[in-house]
């Protein structure tokens, strides 16, 4: 199976690369947790491209993580 992991997958480049990948991978991983509206105010939000790409593509699997990953 042929898998793509995707950051920052809901903003402007990472969506394109969703729309590139997803005919080219079996599953894409996308992972990203809107910091974007933390940093800029809820205008700034990128839900309504998550909600766009998860109706599109069937094979689109959004996770909300932090790839910062403070943790480790
Ligand atoms: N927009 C451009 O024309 C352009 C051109 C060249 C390079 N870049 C660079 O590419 C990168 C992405 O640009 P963009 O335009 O797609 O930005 P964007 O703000 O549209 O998208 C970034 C996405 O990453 C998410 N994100 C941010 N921090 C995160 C974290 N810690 N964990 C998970 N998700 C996180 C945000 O919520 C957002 O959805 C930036 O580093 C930018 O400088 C952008």
């Amino acid at each position: 199976m042929k898998i793509a992991i995707i950051t920052g997958s809901s903003g402007l480049i990472g969506s394109e690369a969703v729309h590139f990948f997803a005919s080219k991978f079996d599953l894409i991983v996308g992972v990203d947790n809107n910091l974007r509206a933390y940093f800029f105010g809820k205008d700034a939000s990128t839900d309504w491209n998550l909600k766009n790409l998860s109706e599109k593509f069937q094979n689109f699997e959004h996770h909300n993580i932090d790839i910062r990953d403070f943790g480790h």
